[in-house]
């Protein structure tokens, strides 16, 4: 796939601000990602989390744009530029213009909209910018925070994926797939 740039200047709205990881996100990374609630509900993350877990994220990060196979980006306290969490568009279609897009919050970024705010920014990039026709989002139906998420930024909730994800316990877990369509979106001031 093509590389595509970090969005200059960078996607920001209602007090937060997405820009690319860097080596200053090791720390928060490795306090937020050995949050139970990350490892629960985030099956890929490695537990326990550690620094080189944290510095490979990063560069994964980096690779990401360099190639376009996954746009993560850090979500951050637009005021006071402290970490929140994570957000960013993956597994992409381009063929058929379908994007999906995740997020995580680290447990002291949590319940200020941080997550949503991040969803709508992405979701609007998606369509507006890079030309997606459609964002899709999965959540583990117990998972009620992230499915709240996905109603709050726009998503319409589509039906569950039987047994579509394995938990660290084995267990073939279902997921809720929600989609957003160009159209359907919130453009963001220009
Ligand atoms: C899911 C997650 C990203 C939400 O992040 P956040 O920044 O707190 O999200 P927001 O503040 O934008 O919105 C959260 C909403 O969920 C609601 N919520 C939180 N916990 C809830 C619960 N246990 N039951 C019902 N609603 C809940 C909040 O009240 C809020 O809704 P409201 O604005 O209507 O009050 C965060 O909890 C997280 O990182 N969890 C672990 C990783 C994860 O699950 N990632 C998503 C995988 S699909």
């Amino acid at each position: 796939m093509a590389e595509v740039a970090p969005p200059d200047p960078p996607l920001a709205a209602e007090g937060v601000r997405l820009r690319p990881f860097d080596e200053r996100d090791v720390a928060d990374l490795v306090e937020a990602c050995n949050d139970p609630d990350i490892a629960q509900w985030l099956v890929a993350v490695p537990q326990p989390y550690t620094e080189s877990d944290a510095r490979e994220y990063v560069a994964h990060c980096a690779a990401g744009f360099a190639d376009g196979s996954s746009l993560q980006l850090a979500v951050t306290d637009a005021d006071r530029g402290t970490f929140l969490g994570s957000a960013g568009l993956m597994r992409p279609l381009p063929a058929q213009r379908v994007i999906e897009v995740g997020y995580w919050t680290a447990p002291w970024g949590r319940g200020q909209g941080a997550a949503t705010t991040a969803t709508r920014l992405l979701s609007s990039w998606a369509i507006d910018d890079l030309g997606y026709a459609r964002v899709e989002l999965m959540a583990a139906p117990l998972n009620a925070a992230s499915n709240r998420v996905a109603q709050k930024a726009g998503f319409a909730r589509e039906g569950v994926l039987r047994g579509r994800e394995r938990t660290r316990d084995g267990v073939q877990r279902d997921l809720v797939v929600y989609g957003l369509l160009a159209g359907e979106h919130e453009s963001r001031p220009r």
